[in-house]
C-alpha cells in the first residue's frame, strides 16, 4: 500500500478541477483497509478522509485537506445462476460502465438502461444512479461495506440502504463512514425490457418485446446519451449537476399558466418532477459561458469546464443559475453533484 503525499486529483475528477489532496491511498482490499485504520488511527477524528471512485460526481473548490482512498477493489464473480436469473458480486473499484458492458454481453438483464454511466460501482448506490427510467436499486441484492469507525464489515440489503431520487443513507445518515467493498446485483435471463423513456418507446415501437435483446436497448442508450451529454474524457463536467426539483401539483397548475408546455413527470398523485435542465433553459443559461466555466449547449443540466476552471468558478456559475431560477419560477435547485 502506497500512501501518495501532496497528490493533485487532477486526473480523479471529472470535471478536470486541478487541486492536491494531502495524502492519497489506493485501496485494493478490505485487509489493506484494516491495515490503514490501524496504522493511521482514523478512529481519532482529526483524520478527515474521503472515498473516491472515479470522482464523476464530485466538484472540487479547494485543496482537500485528509486522506483520499481511492477505491481499486475488482473482481467479478458470480454467486448462484439458475434458468431464471443470476447473482452476481463485483468489487466497489470496478468501472460501473464496464459491468453494464460484461452483463450485456451475457444477454442478463437489469441494468441495461444504466449503460455509459461514468463512476464505479461502489459509487453507484451511494447515489442511487438512474437513468432512462431505471435506477440501481431496481438489480441490488445487498451490498457489502467497511465501517471506517470500527473496521466492522456490515452487509446491507436493498431495503437497508434507504433509497430515493439520487440518494442513499451513505449520502444521509451514514456520510463519510462507510467504504463500498462490493455488490450484488440480481439480474434476470428472461425478456424484461424497460421502454417507458420516450425515446426508447419511439425506437421500438412496434417490436415484439420477446425478442429483443439486452445489447440492443444498450447500443441505443449509447447512442441517446452520447447525443446529449459530453463525454468527461473532452469535455470536463460531473453529468447533471443539479437534481430535478419535486413541486406540488398547485405549482405545477401555476407554472402551466405562463407555460403551456411545461414538461413534467409524475412522482405520485401529489407531488411532480420538474427537469431542471428546462427551468435553465427558459432563464437563458444553455450554451452560455461565464469564465472558464459553461453551461452544455446540448444539455442546460449539465456544467462544463471549459479551460482550465477552478472549482470555484464553476460553483459561481452554479450559484448564479439557481439564484436565476428562484427568481423566475420559485423553485429551489439542489445540487446532485457533492461539493466539497
Ligand atoms: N430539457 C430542456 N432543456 C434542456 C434539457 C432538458 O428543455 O437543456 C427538458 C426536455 O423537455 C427534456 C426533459 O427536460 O425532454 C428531460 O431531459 P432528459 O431526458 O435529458 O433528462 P433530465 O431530466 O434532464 C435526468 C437525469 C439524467 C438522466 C436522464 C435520462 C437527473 C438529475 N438527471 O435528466 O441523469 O441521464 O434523466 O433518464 O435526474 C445524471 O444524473 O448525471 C444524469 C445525467
Amino acid at each position: 500500500m502506497e500512501i501518495k503525499n501532496n497528490f493533485s486529483l487532477k486526473s480523479f475528477n471529472t470535471f478536470g478541477i486541478d487541486v492536491k489532496t494531502n495524502q492519497f491511498i489506493e485501496i485494493q482490499s478490505s485487509e489493506e483497509l484494516k491495515e490503514l485504520l490501524h496504522h493511521f488511527k482514523l478512529l481519532k477524528k482529526d483524520n478527515k478522509f474521503l472515498v473516491l471512485g472515479e470522482g464523476s460526481n464530485i466538484l472540487f473548490t479547494n485543496d482537500y485537506d485528509g486522506i483520499i482512498l481511492h477505491n481499486k477493489i475488482k473482481g467479478i464473480k458470480i454467486i448462484e445462476e439458475t434458468d431464471e436469473s443470476v447473482f452476481i458480486q463485483v468489487g466497489g473499484g470496478e468501472k460501473w460502465s464496464d459491468f453494464v458492458d460484461y452483463t450485456v454481453n451475457k444477454g442478463w438483464w437489469g441494468i441495461e438502461n444504466l449503460s455509459l454511466i461514468p463512476g464505479t460501482v461502489g459509487a453507484a448506490p451511494v447515489q442511487n444512479i438512474g437513468a432512462y427510467g431505471v435506477e440501481q436499486r431496481e438489480s441490488l441484492d445487498y451490498l457489502q461495506a467497511f465501517n471506517m469507525e470500527t473496521g466492522v464489515i456490515t452487509t446491507f440489503f436493498e431495503d437497508e440502504c434507504i433509497f430515493g431520487y439520487r440518494s442513499s443513507i451513505f449520502k444521509t445518515l451514514g456520510k463519510g463512514k462507510w467504504f463500498i467493498l462490493n455488490a450484488t446485483y440480481r439480474l434476470t435471463k428472461q425478456p424484461n425490457p424497460k421502454l417507458n423513456y420516450g425515446k426508447l418507446q419511439e425506437t421500438f415501437h412496434g417490436r415484439d418485446y420477446l425478442t429483443l435483446t439486452p445489447a440492443e436497448i444498450s447500443t441505443r442508450i449509447k447512442e441517446i446519451r452520447r447525443e446529449k451529454l459530453p463525454d468527461p474524457r473532452h469535455i470536463g463536467n460531473a453529468g447533471s449537476f443539479f437534481k430535478n426539483p419535486i413541486i406540488n401539483k398547485f405549482k405545477l397548475e401555476e407554472l402551466k399558466h405562463s407555460y403551456q408546455r411545461v414538461p413534467f413527470y409524475i412522482v405520485d398523485e401529489n407531488r411532480i418532477k420538474i427537469p431542471a435542465g428546462w427551468l435553465i433553459e427558459q432563464c437563458g443559461w444553455k450554451g452560455k459561458k461565464h469564465g472558464n466555466a459553461g453551461v452544455y449547449p446540448k444539455q442546460a443540466l449539465v456544467l462544463i469546464n471549459i479551460g482550465n476552471a477552478t472549482g470555484s468558478e464553476i460553483l459561481n456559475l452554479a450559484n448564479l443559475i439557481k439564484k436565476d431560477v428562484y427568481e423566475h419560477f420559485k423553485i429551489d435547485l439542489e445540487p446532485e453533484v457533492t461539493i466539497l
